[in-house]
């Protein structure tokens, strides 16, 4: 068989694993990783998340234990997740200065001081109706919830939290943060603002975990539209504007897409969240032996990273970690 004389060869850089090591372009650290933790007031023992395995409502009493682990693992940081034990109208336990995020951020900063605390700084786990701020008849009233976002991020910040992560997708919500917590003195709070927040159905099992379904219609008369690429370089480009810190995109799987043009067209650190959805089939496929757990995992986070990501939020973070050191 006649064939065209080949003289360049992209097999001869894989021909060993020494060689592949020194041309990967894309690489996963521990580093990356940000490791979400719910915290339930209104419970002793942990309590399993049914359509998340490996996940649990950790009671305050439990926090301090997990967060040490994941310090031990490498990990640099965890973002909190509060379940109240009393809900209204508007969320106020939300800035209850002995709510239990509140509690949750002292609590993770006296096991590891070390360790980034964030905070996810919302509405819905807080508010009756399960909606992501004050409501207007059936719509949430935007700057309304700014003013309590305001309370709220300033909250965290007294309890010593590092990075406030509001996710509500309200308009101002990072220019109402960031005044708020610099007229408390706060300047050196940092936000990780949820820029780019789709109304996605991947939610699905965190709202089991947070209990914070919404108890009629929808989020999206907030959160965007999955069809919508434009409108998410503007509301990074908003979000730049308005004094954040690290801008993310969520979910990561089906929005890798996204995460690249936001990359290109900002300079901030960018997260992705590796979201509960995605999660949970990972592990539904693994349970069922269908897929090889740790090679999808990892090949999934580096797909974050080459996508362009600098930060990964993920329910797999320890697992990670523990791969990671063994490999
Ligand atoms: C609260 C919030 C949600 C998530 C993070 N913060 C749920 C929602 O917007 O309904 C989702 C996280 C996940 O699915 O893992 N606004
Ligand atoms: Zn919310």
């Amino acid at each position: 068989m006649q064939h065209p004389k080949i003289t360049v060869r992209p097999r001869r850089l894989r021909r060993s694993a020494a060689i592949r090591n020194l041309v990967r372009e894309t690489r996963l650290s521990v580093h990356d990783l940000v490791y979400p933790l719910f915290v339930d007031e209104t419970i002793s023992e942990p309590s399993p998340v049914a359509s998340m395995p490996g996940v649990h409502r950790l009671p305050l009493s439990d926090l301090g234990r997990h967060v040490r682990e994941a310090a031990s693992l490498g990990i640099p940081a965890v973002l909190l997740f509060g379940i109240p034990a009393r809900k209204d109208a508007v969320g106020s336990s939300a800035w209850d200065e002995k709510g239990i995020v509140q509690q949750a951020i002292r609590a993770a900063k006296d096991a590891s001081p070390e360790m980034c605390v964030m905070a996810d700084a919302c509405f819905c786990e807080y508010t009756d109706h399960g909606h992501c701020g004050v409501l207007h008849g059936e719509t949430v009233d935007n700057d309304a919830t700014l003013s309590n976002l305001q309370r709220e991020a300033v909250s965290y910040a007294e309890a010593g939290v590092d990075v406030v992560a509001p996710s509500g997708m309200m308009d101002g919500m990072v220019a109402a943060i960031r005044s708020g917590l610099d007229a408390a003195g706060h300047k050196d709070v940092a936000i990780l603002s949820y820029a780019v927040k789709y109304a996605s159905a991947y939610y699905g099992p965190f709202r089991d975990a947070a209990d914070s379904s919404p108890s009629f219609g929808d989020r999206s008369t907030y959160q965007m539209d999955p069809a919508n690429t434009r409108e998410a370089l503007r509301e990074s480009q908003l979000d730049v504007d308005e004094g954040a810190d690290i801008l993310m995109v969520k979910p990561g799987l089906a929005y890798m897409d996204v995460v690249r043009a936001v990359r290109e067209a900002t300079h901030l650190p960018l997260a992705v969240y590796n979201v509960s959805g995605e999660y949970a089939m990972v592990k539904a496929a693994a349970q069922k032996g269908w897929i090889d757990e740790r090679r999808v995992v990892l090949e999934t986070m580096l797909g974050f990273k080459r996508a362009g990501a600098d930060i990964i939020l993920t329910y797999h973070a320890p697992d990670i970690a523990r791969w990671l050191t063994d490999a």
